[in-house]
């Protein structure tokens, strides 16, 4: 906090450079603010997209050096002392079977908004790319399916979630997973190389959702399949949340219309496209940031496409 009064016992020198860096800091806090005065686009300009991911890289880095599960997409959700469901009950409640969880103990950091893997429909020897993948818990439920033959990449911008994901896969002796660092605007991965994208509450978190549609698109072979799971908005969200950096980082602001939604993913070429929407997922995300009344803004959706070329 700076107080204008605190100036009388500072020099000349301590006094400028508090000045200068109150106004970098009010500066970034505007440009981060102002964002969200206007309508959510899908993208933003260059600079407020890296202001933005920043803020989501700090919240995500701070959840995965704690390792503690939120069960919540939502750093709000993260505070203790929240009345939050079990780690089985949340996780059941987005989709996942007893079994699922069994399996993949430990690697459930609760941040996802359903099950990408109940609509993938895996095969055996496919490769498979995760977008957003955090502590890994999709992509180890992805390598039992598609098995040795096959292969699962998680790709994230947070190095301590990399970390953390590759940690989770020598644990468990997974040789058919790989994490990468990236960014999923810019696809560390080669052309026409996926068989399917799966992706976890992740996209509605991106500045640039055209660019992540048109980066899956290239990255999927023809024919090849997109399985997400997303929060979407249903009615307009509020001036209050669309102006609030933290539910931006929660998974609640940067969620898109579905008409929009379903405009981007055409562009960049995909076909078949089923966007489900989860009425029930309103009561889960009621608890993502209490007082809030985001669940009647916003809902958690199957997202299901294809590769059109
Ligand atoms: C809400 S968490 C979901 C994690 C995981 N999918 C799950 O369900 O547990 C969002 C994750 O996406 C990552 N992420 C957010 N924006 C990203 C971007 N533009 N590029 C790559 N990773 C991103 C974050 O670092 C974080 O690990």
């Amino acid at each position: 906090m700076y107080k204008i009064e605190n100036f009388e016992i500072y020099t000349t020198h301590q006094r400028k450079r508090a000045i200068e860096d109150l106004y970098k800091r009010s500066t970034l806090a505007l440009s981060v603010m102002s964002l969200f005065a206007f309508n959510s686009p899908a993208s933003f300009a260059m600079n407020e997209e890296e202001d933005m991911k920043s803020h989501v890289k700090a919240s995500y880095g701070a959840i995965a050096k704690s390792q503690k599960p939120c069960f919540s997409c939502s750093s709000k959700g993260c505070d203790e002392g929240q009345d939050k469901p079990s780690a089985k009950e949340y996780s059941i409640g987005l989709g996942y079977s007893e079994q699922e969880l069994e399996e993949s103990v430990g690697a459930d950091l609760g941040l996802g908004c359903g099950n990408p893997g109940a609509i993938a429909s895996l095969k055996e020897g496919e490769i498979v790319v995760d977008l957003g993948s955090g502590g890994g818990f999709d992509c180890f439920l992805a390598a039992k399916k598609v098995g040795s033959l096959g292969k699962v990449i998680g790709v994230d911008m947070t190095p301590d979630m990399i970390e953390l994901a590759r940690a989770n896969a020598l644990k468990r002796n997974y040789t058919n997973v790989e994490f990468i660092l990236g960014e999923i605007e810019n696809l560390p991965l080669s052309d026409s190389s996926a068989d399917v994208i799966i992706s976890n509450c992740v996209v509605n978190l991106s500045p640039n959702k055209e660019a992540v549609f048109r980066e899956a698109a290239r990255v999927l072979k023809r024919g090849g399949r997109l399985a997400i799971s997303d929060i979407v908005t249903t009615t307009e969200l509020p001036e209050e949340i669309k102006g609030n950096i933290e539910l931006y980082t929660g998974c609640i602001t940067g969620a898109t219309k579905l008409d929009k939604l379903k405009s981007m993913m055409e562009a960049a070429g995909f076909g078949e496209i089923n966007i489900d929407v989860k009425e029930d997922s309103r009561s889960f995300i009621s608890k993502w940031a209490p007082g809030s009344n985001a669940e009647d803004y916003i809902a958690s959706a199957y997202i299901y496409a294809t590769k059109l070329q």
